[in-house]
């Protein structure tokens, strides 16, 4: 492996070899099921969970892989610590190695916030999600879902679009590098003021012209919280809606949360509306994959 394996925090560290490592092991994590008398790596060792912002999936996907592995694991969200006085990323993270914790998750809103954690402590750090750029594990586990689906090694070959709000979305960002080195080729789609120019990869506003030519899609969510605006006919133009769900026949993934009737239709979003409909895969290749991550990096 060309990573040096101390922290999980872009997968700009990591190259395609590493990234197939992982993704193989996450694999084999999901042969195993749900069971829970797997090798104990993590055994007498507690992770740290440090949310400065709000998750579902990420964070209990977190917690179960740890508790998969054998270990346990502490949550400290932002609005119940002492960040909310005016307590600093670094000195919290501090105070949670000091009580002795083998790992700190987090997910913060600055966008160098966890390689600046990773640079004062001595634990491995785990992006969990970083300001608009940076949602390294996401990307990995969208990569071990289509991987699996296609049942390749890699991407190679595989054209894949990203739909939505590009400029909020560090889902968007990670998956550029992830998708690109796994051979695959990346169209961002979104209207004119949610596309930035400056992401690396080809870019359109023509959703039923890039839909015609890809193997998967990834709907976006717009982020009304990260005061993303968006038109009346938003939904008619970049939304997976039943219309163009019925012509096509590649894979849908969204990595939640959803919003519903905006970005994807209601009935497109449930997953018994078609068999490539993965938005459920992702969530449970999540816990594999961040097993395979907690187990590489600290069991
Ligand atoms: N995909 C994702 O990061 O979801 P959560 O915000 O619920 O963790």
């Amino acid at each position: 492996m060309a990573w040096s394996g101390q922290h999980f925090l872009s997968l700009d560290d990591l190259d395609r070899e590493d990234m197939i490592v992982l993704m193989q092991r996450a694999s084999h994590f999901l042969g195993a099921g749900n069971r829970y008398d797997l090798d104990a790596p993590l055994a007498g060792k507690i992770i740290a969970n440090l949310f400065m912002e709000n998750s579902t999936r990420t964070r209990c996907s977190f917690t179960i892989a740890t508790k998969r592995l054998g270990g346990d694991s502490i949550d400290l969200l932002g609005s119940t610590s002492s960040a909310s006085k005016g307590e600093t990323l670094v000195d919290t993270a501090l105070n949670l190695e000091a009580m002795g914790v083998a790992g700190i998750v987090i997910r913060c809103s600055q966008e160098n916030g966890t390689r600046e954690i990773a640079e004062h402590v001595g634990v491995p750090v785990i992006n969990a999600g970083s300001g608009t750029t940076s949602h390294p594990t996401q990307a990995l586990l969208d990569a071990v879902t289509l991987t699996r689906h296609f049942g390749k090694d890699d991407l190679s070959g595989e054209h894949i679009a990203i739909v939505g709000d590009i400029t909020h979305s560090r889902v968007a960002r990670s998956n550029v590098i992830g998708l690109t080195k796994l051979g695959a080729n990346v169209t961002l789609v979104g209207p004119p003021e949610l596309l930035p120019s400056d992401v690396g990869c080809e870019t359109s506003s023509d959703f039923d012209s890039v839909l015609s030519s890809v193997s998967a899609t990834m709907m976006l969510r717009v982020q009304f919280e990260r005061d993303a605006k968006v038109g009346e006919d938003y939904r008619e133009r970049f939304g997976l809606t039943e219309d163009r769900a019925r012509n096509y026949s590649g894979a849908i993934l969204h990595p939640g949360p959803i919003n519903r009737g905006l970005e994807i239709d209601d009935s497109v979003a449930n997953i018994e509306s078609s068999p490539h409909n993965l938005i459920l895969s992702q969530v449970t290749s999540g816990v594999a994959t961040r097993m395979a991550i907690l187990e590489h990096l600290i069991g």
